[in-house]
């Protein structure tokens, strides 16, 4: 009997490899015939760990299950799908899973991460298979009019910067993986690449075949071990397996690819600074021009994709532009990830195409607080992203749409707070934190960061209160139009919006708010 505990970090955390033992324990004991699988996690966090048993029934979950729960689990006949007070009947029909529309998570938590079989059996490969018969102009094609934007935040067309690195000339071509993935909230780039790193793989191979690259990076943070087990596992499997390396599935072309690791800087994040820091050297933004597309890593023609870009490449290629574009709203096509975090009753990851309100996503999926008090702020984009009121929960989900509202999507995370939260705080946060990951390359970021946290805590202080509040917005504009990256270029955002939608928390708390 097949039993799925997930070896996913989330579920991890919260005592996954604890209940994998004491099942493992219970079943010698009573001398039943298992089989753990530790499967990704399916992104149901407030479930988790949740397992699933294989029956003739189809596979049925029990969440969240503790050590404390396995003797009774086994009393009452789970390993035959029986009742008990942690039975949440077939997964898939579980309401947080059914409503997704999931493409580029399709096999996560459903197959075992480190088996190309499972893979292949779920459709794995199939975009490969396809891009091997196109020609590279032919991908870039495909990838264009599926009308995929980075996921990594400033959703620039996926198509078109591949198109850059194809047309660019340079003997070796690099495919970088930007797995840095640092905004609070945010872990849809862990979840993957724990739960199906062959679709990662799978997506590299692709981009590599668009543009002439060989040779594939995936940049991560140390603070993912697990995650770069697996890929390397799951690296070492494709490569036995001719998916990877030389004469990639017989065709002749060639592509390899090795992880590296970070020390869990922030700005390694932004795209020049990780190619920095990937050559050994600190890191540090670089100015653009020129691009990573024309002179990258050691100044070669290089792709920077986020993880979930490149693992939105094998659907589209499978299924074809058309029907990857069919999901979505205006220039926002197919489908996002949101992760769903903070102060809510359901959080996890939810696959849909772009178009549902932040309000649907908040109240109906997430369930509303898990503290139960009204929700007051929803921060979407990273710890760089604006906090939204419930006045603005009809904004739907587009890049765009956020734009307009002074808002951005970035890596799609947002991060519920109810009405406890003091938003001056939460500014004099952005300010501090963007302060304490600054690169120093700039000015306005380097020393306005810094300014800002103390132009905070004087309006905290009740130092002309007024006349703070000006400087403030004085100098979110410079450091907004006047920094070379986005970390002091979008710091203004959460210190903006919360001055915007908020200004009741602007006022003096007689004391330093630190
Ligand atoms: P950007 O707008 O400067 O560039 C977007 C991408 O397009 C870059 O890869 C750039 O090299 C490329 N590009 C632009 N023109 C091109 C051309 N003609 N040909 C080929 N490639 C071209 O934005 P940037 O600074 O790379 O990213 C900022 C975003 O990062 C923000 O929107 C923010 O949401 C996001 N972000 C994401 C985080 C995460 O953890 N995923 C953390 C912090 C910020
Ligand atoms: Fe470095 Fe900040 Fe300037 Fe970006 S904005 S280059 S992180 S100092």
């Amino acid at each position: 009997i097949k039993i799925y505990v997930p070896l996913d970090s989330g579920s991890v955390a919260l005592g996954a490899d604890d209940v994998a033992k004491a099942i493992a324990a219970e079943a010698i004991k009573r001398d039943e015939d298992i089989k753990i699988i530790r499967n990704g996690s399916f992104g149901m966090y407030w479930l988790e760990p949740m397992i699933e048993v294989e029956t003739p029934r189809g596979r049925l979950a029990y969440g969240p299950v503790a050590p404390e729960d396995v003797n009774s689990l086994f009393d009452a006949g789970f390993l035959k799908g029986g009742e008990h007070k942690r039975y949440l009947g077939h997964t898939q029909d579980i309401p947080f899973l059914k409503g997704q529309t999931r493409l580029t998570f399709q096999r996560c938590g459903i197959i075992d991460p480190v088996s190309l079989e499972d893979y292949r059996a779920n459709d794995g490969l199939k975009g490969l298979e396809n891009a091997l018969k196109m020609t590279d102009a032919e991908i870039v094609k495909a990838v264009t009019d599926s009308g995929l934007r980075g996921r990594g935040g400033a959703g620039f067309p996926t198509g078109i910067k591949w198109n850059t690195v194809r047309e660019a000339k340079g003997e070796q071509k690099y495919i970088v993986c930007n797995a840095d993935e640092g905004d609070s909230g945010t872990f849809a780039d862990r979840m993957i690449m724990e739960g199906e790193p062959f679709v990662l793989i799978e997506g590299m191979i692709i981009a590599g075949l668009a543009t002439g690259a060989t040779k594939g990076y995936v940049y991560t943070r140390s603070e993912y071990p697990t995650a770069i087990d697996v890929m390397n596992e799951a690296m070492e499997v494709a490569r036995a397996a001719g998916v990877l390396g030389d004469n990639i599935l017989g065709s002749g072309k060639t592509f390899d690819m090795e992880v590296r690791m970070g020390a869990g800087a922030y700005v390694c994040g932004e795209e020049t600074s990780l190619l920095n820091s990937m050559e050994g050297k600190r890191g540090v933004v670089r100015a653009k021009p020129p691009l990573p597309a024309l002179e990258g890593f050691m100044a070669r023609p290089t792709v920077v994709n986020n993880v979930i870009s490149l693992c939105s490449v094998p659907v589209i290629l499978e299924k074809g532009a058309e029907y990857y574009r069919d999901f979505g709203m205006g220039r926002s096509r197919g489908t996002i990830p949101i992760q769903i975090a903070g102060n809510v009753k359901h959080g996890g990851l939810y696959e849909t195409a772009f178009g549902l309100t932040l309000g649907e996503i908040v109240d109906q999926i997430g369930g509303g607080t898990a503290s139960g008090r009204p929700v007051r702020a929803v921060q979407v984009g990273g710890p760089l992203g604006a906090y939204f009121p419930r006045s603005l929960f009809d904004t739907p989900f587009d890049y765009e749409e956020f734009a307009k509202r002074d808002g951005l999507i970035g890596h799609a995370g947002i991060v519920v707070f109810d009405d406890s939260v003091d938003l001056m705080k939460q500014a004099r946060f952005a300010m501090e934190f963007c302060a304490i990951e600054s690169c120093g390359k700039c000015t306005p970021c380097r020393i306005g960061a810094v300014r800002g946290v103390e132009t905070v805590d004087k309006i905290a202080k009740g130092e002309e209160p007024e006349a703070q509040i000006e400087l403030l917005h004085d100098l979110c504009d410079t450091m907004k139009f006047g920094s070379l990256c986005a970390l002091g270029g979008f710091t203004p955002y959460p210190v903006l919006s919360a001055l915007t939608h908020f200004p009741e928390d602007f006022k003096p708390h007689g004391l330093d708010i630190a």
